[in-house]
Parts: C-alpha cells; structure tokens; sequence
C-alpha cells in the first residue's frame, strides 16, 4: 500500500474571497495538484463558508480528477449537501465558531455519539466513506469504532506545535500507540493538520498510515514557488 496526499485546497479559495473574485480557482489547483501527483482533493465547507462555497464542492467532484474528501461538521446542514453532493468520502470535524482552523479531534463523548453515530450511518448508506478527525486517545479512538468510521485522521495538531524536540517525541509516541491501536481494530489511518516539510518524515513512517491531509505549507510554498515566475512574466509584458 503506498501512502497517499490529499491536498487540502482551502486557502486557494481564502484567496480568491479576500479580493471577491472568482480567481484563483481551487478547481484548478485541484487540477494541478492532480497532475503532480495528489491521490485525494480536500476541502472544508465552513459554516460561516468564508473559504470554500458549495459550488467548489460540487465542481470538484465533477471537473477535479480526484476523489473528493469533503471536511465539516457533523450538523443537519452540512449532512444534506454531503448527501446530495456526493464526496467520495466525508472527515467529520468540530467547528467553533471564530476559530482560525480546527482545534482538534472530534468530541465523541456523551450524547455526542449517538448524534455522530446516527450521521455516520447515513452517510455509509450513502456510498460515502467517513473518517473522524480523532485526538490520538484511546477512549476517543474507541468511540470511532463504536460509531461506525471507516477511517480516523490522526489530528497532528499537537506534534506539529510541540515547542521542544523531546515534546515533540511524547507526541509522536501517542500517535504511533494510537495507530497501533487502530490497527487492532481493523480502521484505516489517516493524519492531518499542521504537517510540514520538515515534520512530515516520521508521520509518513508510521506504520499502516494510508493518507496524509495536508493544506497550509503546500498552499504556502506554492506561492513562494510561483512568485518568481508570476513576476518576471509581468515585467515581461510591460
Ligand atoms: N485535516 C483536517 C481534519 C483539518 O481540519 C485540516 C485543516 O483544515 C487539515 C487536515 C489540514 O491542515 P493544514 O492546513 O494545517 O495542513
């Protein structure tokens, strides 16, 4: 099994919002993307859709190329488009209104269950895959299994942020116990948020991982990668 990408094309879109264009388009990264070889189009549908619209989920799973893996919350909202849109596969996350991206893994606790339990199940019925952004915590990974996921993404969010190199070890020991964990219990692994070029060598490592879930440093270095050129075709034309 060779691990796989899903770019996360997010920040494309907070770009193209913060000038109330239709450019720069996050179908075409998409496209893009595809052709340098990403296995997944990954989005996140807000509430407050301050990035991504429901009309560039659509598009992506119509003109990407790529199998689409939708982000969002798990409410009445956001399960219909699922359900009539159609991704390939749904990652159920929290959303707090105000926060500048998701904080973590997703409360499964209490009644939460049954309400993510319920949600899971007809989205399955569906023909779409779900995932659950989890926190690397055995009760937490156990509630994924009870409520039905196929897969759970790892949220990465505390190893990415460790502030020391041995914080950063005790983290990634959590992960490597909870993927063993998930091992045990026969779901699929994914990782996410916050993985970088530098951080990113031991999660790919990890054993039985499947897909990594990465936006921001790839968004990022791609405009550094692209100013250069974008400048000198300019100054090219005048
Ligand atoms: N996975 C999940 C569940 C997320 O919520 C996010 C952030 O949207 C990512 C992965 C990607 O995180 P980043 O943009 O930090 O790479």
């Amino acid at each position: 099994m060779s691990l796989m990408l899903g770019v996360n094309v997010d920040h494309v879109a907070t770009l193209r919002q913060a000038r109330g264009e239709n450019f720069p388009d996050p179908v075409m990264a998409a496209r893009l993307c595809a052709r340098a070889g990403a296995d997944l189009v990954v989005c996140h549908l807000r509430h407050d859709r301050r990035h991504i619209q429901d009309s560039d989920v659509l598009r992506l799973k119509k003109e990407s190329g790529l199998p689409v893996h939708l982000e969002m919350a798990c409410t009445e909202e956001m399960l219909r488009i699922a359900l009539k849109i159609r991704p390939d596969s749904v990652c159920l996350v929290p959303e707090a209104p105000g926060e500048k991206t998701t904080q973590g893994g997703l409360d499964l606790s209490g009644r939460n269950a049954a309400r993510i339990k319920a949600a899971v199940t007809r989205l399955k019925k569906a023909g779409i895959e779900v995932s659950i952004f989890a926190d690397a915590d055995p009760d937490s990974l156990r509630a994924c299994k009870k409520v039905g996921a196929d897969i759970v993404e790892l949220c990465t969010k505390a190893y990415a942020e460790a502030p020391t190199r041995k914080l950063q070890d005790a983290e990634l020991e959590k992960l490597s116990i909870a993927a063993v964990m998930l091992r045990e219990m026969d779901l699929r692994i994914h990782a996410g948020h916050g993985i970088d070029y530098n951080n990113v060598g031991p999660i790919a490592r990890m054993s039985g991982m499947e897909c990594l879930n990465i936006g921001f440093s790839i968004i990022a270095k791609g405009v550094f990668e692209g100013l250069g050129s974008a400048v000198s075709e300019m100054k090219g034309l005048m």
